[in-house]
């Protein structure tokens, strides 16, 4: 699994945490900023991030800014991105389970480095049940293509 990871200025301790977490767990990843001390767009880090997830350049996309509202919501524009937003243990194994998401995240300033790393862990490793599933995430895929 290839994993693609970015923060804002607010969610970089966060992304440090999961690029810890990653490189314990073996799994391949690149990280796509920010190189940030000064404040920046989430936007410019949400958008290419999720275009590389939907290109099928990565598996998967972990981004995190302050609340993780502004990335999940500038992700889930871009057609094939399935973004989560995920605070709760719960939460991290359902969307994986019944969504198939493909992106995961997480504020910094609504979590701390140790749950999010727990969440991450979970919904890295969580397989997409499909089943009774498919149908609905299937409505999304053909909302997409209209
Ligand atoms: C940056 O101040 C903040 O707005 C951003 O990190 C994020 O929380 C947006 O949703």
């Amino acid at each position: 699994m290839k994993v693609a990871i970015a923060s804002d200025h607010g969610g970089v301790n966060i992304r440090e945490e999961i690029k810890g977490l990653m490189t314990e767990m073996g799994i391949e990843f690149e990280d796509f900023g920010c190189e940030c001390g000064t404040s920046v767009d989430y936007p410019d880090y949400a958008l290419p991030v999720a275009e590389k997830v939907a290109n099928g350049e990565f598996d998967k996309g972990i981004l995190i800014c302050g609340t993780g509202i502004g990335m999940s919501i500038a992700a889930n524009k871009v057609k094939g991105i399935r973004c989560a937003l995920v605070h709760d243990m719960f939460s991290a194994k359902a969307t994986r389970e019944h969504n198939d998401s493909n992106m995961l995240a997480m504020g910094e300033r609504v979590i701390g480095p140790g749950l999010a790393r727990e969440i991450a862990k979970v919904w890295l490793t969580t397989e997409y049940e499909g089943g009774r599933h498919e149908n609905r995430v299937g409505k999304i895929k053909e909302y997409e293509n209209q």
